[in-house]
């Protein structure tokens, strides 16, 4: 197919307090007795009066979601074949937390309905059978894993989602309100995530209107919290997680580019979370995108946010080529930000240097 059909999510609830209507949209999904499963990320394991929020009925279950480490597949498995082992089947699955949090959600509910091992599923369109109902409900935003069509895992061999028509949530519940008090280092990480999103789509060679439309968007609003206001405030949370929804659409018709792939490549052997990660290397991308870079350095500045350096200096050459291998097995992101003969531009020389400057 020459045009991808691409498949959304289903339903958006978005407002300030709309979290409390969780119980009354599950409702209707709740079926023959099988339990709605809610992820909650462990930041807010503590956290009794906003768990006391979350609408848990009969046998459902809540489960704290560890995400230390972005989510494993190894991770993924544990969590479906417990969910398997006790109840069969479920009716739901609930992810409530960042990025890796809504990740985790839509990797347990396809393999719910899925045989085999999650690592099975890492790719384009492996997925055979349509997930268990699945509810992405974020409290960072940036990442745009609340509309993707992946979710990024990192298995056996290589970081990689299980990009399928099957991943995205059933419904997303955006509450700017669960967004408030993120710990500023925090913040700007991940949504610096959505401000390279869209610089790497609105710079990249897969660019079309659809894209742009949603890119320059997301764009506008990042430049507006991290550069414009001076303060942050509930306005700021609205604006970034709208950014994030409008910079995830945004790649979701196009791609993202250079530094993503690098960050993989890091994150891959290091382990260096992917807000971070991105900003360990859009900070030294100043020959692919010069403007964004540039403006993304006054950002830095004016949020005063420390970007680590030289977490490379210690690598041996087999690291250095791992990290080289994972990066280079993302082409389509290579596709869209160098074009068709990237190939021949980013060499594994080219790229050993640029791993040297982070
Ligand atoms: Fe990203």
């Amino acid at each position: 197919m020459k045009f991808r059909n691409f498949k959304m999510v289903d339903y958006v609830v978005y407002g300030r307090g709309c979290f409390d209507q969780l119980d009354e949209i599950l409702a209707p999904r709740r079926t023959n007795g099988a339990p709605v499963i809610f992820l909650l990320d462990h930041y807010f394991e503590q956290n009794e009066a906003f768990k006391n929020r979350i609408p848990l009925r009969d046998n459902d279950e809540l489960i704290i979601a560890d995400v230390t480490h972005e989510p494993k597949t190894s991770y993924v498995d544990t969590i479906a074949d417990h969910l398997k082992d006790k109840f069969g089947t479920v009716s739901g699955v609930v992810g409530i937390g960042g990025g890796s949090v809504m990740d985790l959600a839509k990797a347990v509910a396809i393999m719910m309905n899925n045989p085999g091992f999650a690592q099975d599923y890492q790719g384009w369109d492996l997925v055979k059978n349509k997930a268990v109902y699945k509810v992405g409900i974020p409290t960072l935003s940036g990442t745009g894993a609340e509309v993707s069509r992946t979710c990024v895992l990192t298995g056996p061999t290589r970081k990689l989602g299980m990009n399928s028509d099957f991943t995205p949530f059933d419904q997303i519940v955006l509450d700017p309100a669960l967004i408030k008090g993120v710990p500023k280092d925090q913040n700007f990480y991940t949504g610096m995530d959505c401000y390279i999103h869209c610089i790497e789509s609105l710079q990249g060679t897969y660019l079309n209107e659809f894209s742009k439309s949603y890119g320059e968007k997301a764009l506008e609003l990042c430049q507006e919290i991290y550069l414009h206001k001076d303060v942050w405030d509930e306005d700021s949370d609205e604006k970034l997680m709208m950014a994030s929804y409008a910079g995830g659409m945004s790649i979701a018709y196009s791609q993202v580019g250079v530094a993503n792939a690098v960050s993989y490549g890091l994150s891959y052997l290091l382990g260096t979370k992917h807000g971070i990660g991105n900003c360990i290397v859009f900070n030294h991308l100043e020959e692919f995108y010069p403007e964004g870079v540039a403006e993304f350095h006054k950002m830095v500045e004016k949020n005063s946010i420390y970007i680590p350096q030289g977490i490379c200096r210690d690598l041996t050459d087999e690291q250095f080529d791992t990290m080289i291998n994972v990066s280079l097995g993302m082409a389509p992101l290579w596709e869209n930000a160098l074009g068709k003969d990237w190939q021949s531009q980013m060499t594994r020389e080219r790229l050993r240097a640029l791993y040297e400057k982070l």
